[in-house]
């Protein structure tokens, strides 16, 4: 072997060697930055759980915001509602917390969870007509289910729920994301909803703790309600999503008689549902102000949208009680536009 073979391959020896310690430093800086990609790969969707906020939010500086947004949620009124002690943060102006419909603080399948929210926004918006972000659809709720204002998108409130969200919805395997997403499916009855009906179910199934006046229950006036009201001037107002019947039968579907139904094990039927939705519905609760400025785009406005002003000439009754599948009917004729709400 002659010098010069020997120096080239000592030095192609050399390089190799940097070559592979360039290579395991980018490896180490990769798994530092991303220290779950390999123990989330043996975790099967199957097994997965979402996240406790009661024993899994860490005990750290960087999860501060996330720990008081799990708070908002859970104690709305008192942070950010009637009983806040600084009147400027009382954005909520009911006495609701987000946790009332959200169950378990958003973590609850069957309940518009939590859980994967913050992937799904930005997200195009009928009630807008345009592409709307969390921060906003959050302001939605706060406007209408909480009656209350908008919260300013620098408050610290706002960045805590957001902050809690995304925690929520960081590691979702995507096959988990539509399960926790939205609510259960209601077969839409063919028929207008019914009163009588659905007081006798509301009589066997909620007044136990709902009451006979819709107020629920609330035995320290300075908490918040044990259960809270479905009508009447302390709750969500005629702009919520809950107010439109064919929303409140899915989200009872799931979710009422408390601690009774699931998601994927109901107590009510779809038309029991159904009718019960439209009985707590008929009583007198707060008014949104401008509600004719929703759903610009009017043909994107949900079936069962109590409030005008459509573009269809069904009657304010048929839109609030039903029947529906006509006015469903109606707009896939007219517009090609298919409703499920
Ligand atoms: C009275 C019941 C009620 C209360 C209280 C309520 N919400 Fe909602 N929320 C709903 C309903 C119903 C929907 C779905 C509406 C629809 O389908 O149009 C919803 C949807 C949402 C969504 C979108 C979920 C998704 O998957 O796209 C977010 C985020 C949200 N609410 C946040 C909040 C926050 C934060 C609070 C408390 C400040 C709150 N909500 C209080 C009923 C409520
Ligand atoms: C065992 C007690 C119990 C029964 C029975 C019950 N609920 Fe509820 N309901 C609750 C509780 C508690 C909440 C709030 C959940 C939370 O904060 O964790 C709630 C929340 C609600 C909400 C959303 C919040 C609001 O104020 O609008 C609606 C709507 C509702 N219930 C309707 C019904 C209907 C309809 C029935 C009967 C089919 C029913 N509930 C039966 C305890 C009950």
């Amino acid at each position: 072997m002659k010098l010069d073979e020997l120096l080239g391959l000592i030095t192609k020896f050399i390089g190799g060697i940097l070559t592979f310690t360039v290579l395991i430093f980018l490896f180490l800086v990769f798994l530092w930055t991303n220290p779950t990609v390999f123990s989330n790969k043996s975790v099967n969707p199957e097994d997965w759980q979402p996240k406790n906020p009661l024993t899994d939010i860490p005990d750290d500086q960087k999860h501060k915001l996330v720990k008081y947004g799990y708070q908002l949620v859970v104690e709305s009124s008192k942070y950010m509602g009637p009983m806040a002690e600084n009147p400027k943060v009382r954005y909520a102006g009911n006495n609701l917390s987000c946790q009332n419909c959200h169950l378990k603080a958003g973590t609850t399948r069957g309940s518009a969870s939590f859980v994967g929210v913050s992937n799904r926004f930005p997200q195009f918006r009928g009630r807008e007509n345009k592409q709307g972000n969390l921060a906003e659809r959050i302001n939605g709720c706060m406007e209408r289910s909480m009656n209350g204002k908008a919260m300013p998108v620098e408050s610290t409130q706002m960045k805590a729920i957001i902050a809690y969200m995304d925690w929520l919805s960081e590691g979702v395997p995507p096959e988990k994301e539509a399960e926790y997403k939205g609510f259960v499916k209601v077969e839409i009855p063919d028929i207008k909803a019914d009163l009588v009906k659905g007081k006798e179910i509301y009589t066997l199934q909620c007044i136990r703790c709902h009451m006979e006046d819709g107020q629920g229950m609330r035995p320290d006036p300075k908490a918040k309600h044990l259960y809270p009201p479905l009508w009447g001037t302390d709750t969500y107002n005629h702009g919520a999503g809950m107010h439109r019947v064919l929303t409140a039968a899915q989200f009872i579907k799931a979710s009422m008689p408390f601690e009774e139904s699931t998601w994927d094990n109901p107590k009510l039927t779809d038309e029991e549902a159904y009718h019960v939705a439209a009985y707590i519905n008929s009583f007198p609760r707060p008014q949104k102000s401008n509600p004719e400025v929703d759903f610009p785009d009017k043909k994107l406005k949900p079936v069962s949208t109590p409030y005008g002003p459509w573009v269809d000439k069904f009657s304010p009754e048929q839109h609030k009680y039903g029947p529906f599948p006509p006015i469903v009917e109606w707009y896939q004729k007219e517009y090609g536009i298919k409703k499920t709400k």
